[in-house]
């Protein structure tokens, strides 16, 4: 069969050239940004006057017509078609005759790929930052919830010091929101359109650029043409921004199935998240948190891929750039779906409190609040407390109980400077609660954090 740009070619494609060669079979996810590019690229150019008004309309009803029987199902794609640009023109021609010839004036299949997919890429960014707001939102209801909901902060994931599980969950909620602004200023700055751009040198023909990037919803047309052909840093922009997006998922994730084991047992995860085992009939699983911190990997895998891909290429395209779409394609689905599945597993959590409270009793969690007291009140000097309140943390290990349930008489028997004042800094409820310094873990800064998301989310919605 021959193909759109076989004039010059005497012999017809191996079959084997067409099978490497095609992209067909992933670029057809690209149908809506061609067709659309297209139907705005004959607007233009009716405008410029190289189509006539019945040209343009043929033109535009031929790749209606074309959008249709994809959404149908009833599209023949062919992998001697190469790509869903060729396949979109070719059937256009089938479809309307001669006049779906004149389509391709004063464009080349560089600047349109370099269109569709960059349309593909600032619409996924949008579908992102949706996610993103409303997995904000999820987090900063159950964070309402629990503000004085106490447990065990971690550092080297060994008991550490008391926090709010509000505390824990705003630390995510301040990652995505970064991840939201991000991604932002990904879709900012590669807001421009580089249809016109041509195969890269631009065009003869008088086009208006201004006008497609307007209708296209961009900023401006791009301003130099061998760079828009060129550039894929706007994919990955996204697939970085994506990147940190699921390795804070992950970091998360990693938390959700540690919390729901019996060690911890802090949250449950409900049963419509959870998994059984096909031999172990006691088994409930975590397996969605486990594929959010598994499809990481794949993530970071398609940033590297196409990083590789476009190192040292020389301007303008090659057709190693053809390998951009799979990866890009890949991370976003995948973001997506679990930013999605994300979302919907916090909205059923159990969070045990009671649990928490009592785990929160092991390692001494309050021992640097004790010091801190001892500095504050006693005038001692923060090493010296740091070592008296150690010998103390030494006498509860030795009676096998917690520092904070050391009677005051052996506190006062371990350090005369123990008093009952500081014996109260020890309850953990106290030491969470005195941790008022800016961005702590107060019950005071923790309104103060969640009221801030919220009048931010609702600027952003
Ligand atoms: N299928 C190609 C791609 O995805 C479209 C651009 C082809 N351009 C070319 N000069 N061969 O990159």
């Amino acid at each position: 069969m021959e193909k759109l740009w076989g004039g010059r070619f005497s012999q017809n494609s191996s079959k084997l050239l067409e099978e490497f060669n095609a992209s067909i079979n992933f670029d057809r996810l690209l149908y809506k940004q061609d067709i659309l590019g297209s139907k705005i690229h004959s607007e233009m150019l009716y405008n410029i006057g190289i189509l006539s008004s019945e040209e343009k309309n043929h033109i535009i009803s031929g790749l209606n017509k074309i959008y249709q029987e994809i959404e149908d199902g009833d599209f023949n794609f062919k992998i001697s078609d190469e790509d869903i640009h060729m396949a979109v023109e070719k059937r256009l021609v089938q479809l309307i005759g001669e006049v779906g010839k004149k389509l391709h004036t004063a464009r080349s299949r560089n600047d349109q790929v370099a269109l569709d997919l960059r349309l593909y890429v600032l619409e996924a960014n949008k579908e992102i930052r949706g996610q993103l707001l409303a997995l904000i939102q999820t987090l900063l209801e159950i964070a309402t919830n629990h503000k004085n909901t106490l447990m065990p902060g971690m550092t080297h994931l060994q008991h550490a010091q008391p926090i709010s599980f509000a505390f824990h969950l705003l630390a995510y909620c301040f990652m995505y929101k970064r991840d939201f602004e991000r991604i932002v200023s990904d879709s900012d700055r590669n807001n421009f359109c580089p249809l016109g751009s041509a195969a890269f040198s631009g065009t003869s023909y008088k086009i208006d650029r201004e006008f497609c990037a307007k209708e296209l919803g961009f900023k401006s047309p791009s301003l130099n043409a061998m760079d828009s052909v060129s550039d894929r840093d706007f994919g990955l922009d996204l697939l970085y921004s994506i990147s940190l997006i699921m390795m804070h998922t992950s970091r998360f994730a990693e938390e959700l199935i540690l919390w729901s084991s019996s060690e911890f047992n802090f949250i449950s995860i409900s049963d419509s998240f959870s998994t059984g085992s096909s031999i172990m009939p006691n088994k409930k699983n975590p397996d969605v948190a486990e594929l959010l911190r598994g499809k990481t990997g794949r993530a970071y895998g398609n940033l590297i891929s196409l990083l590789t891909t476009m190192k040292a290429l020389p301007l303008a395209y090659n057709k190693d750039m053809q390998e951009d779409k799979e990866v890009i394609f890949d991370s976003t689905i995948n973001v997506s779906l679990s930013l999605k599945v994300l979302n919907a597993m916090l909205k059923e959590i159990i969070v045990n409190k009671d649990s928490m409270l009592q785990k929160a009793k092991t390692g001494h969690i309050s021992a640097t609040d004790l010091a801190d007291f001892l500095v504050q009140e006693k005038n001692i000097s923060f090493r010296d407390a740091h070592h008296i309140v150690g010998k103390i943390v030494a006498y509860a290990e030795s009676k096998g109980i917690d520092i904070s349930e050391v009677g005051l008489e052996e506190l006062n028997l371990q350090n005369k400077h123990i008093t009952k004042e500081a014996k109260k800094v020890l309850d953990l409820h106290n030491a969470m609660n005195r941790k008022t310094s800016f961005g702590g873990t107060a019950i005071s800064n923790i309104e103060f954090q969640i009221k801030y998301l919220k009048d931010w989310l609702n600027e952003h919605k």
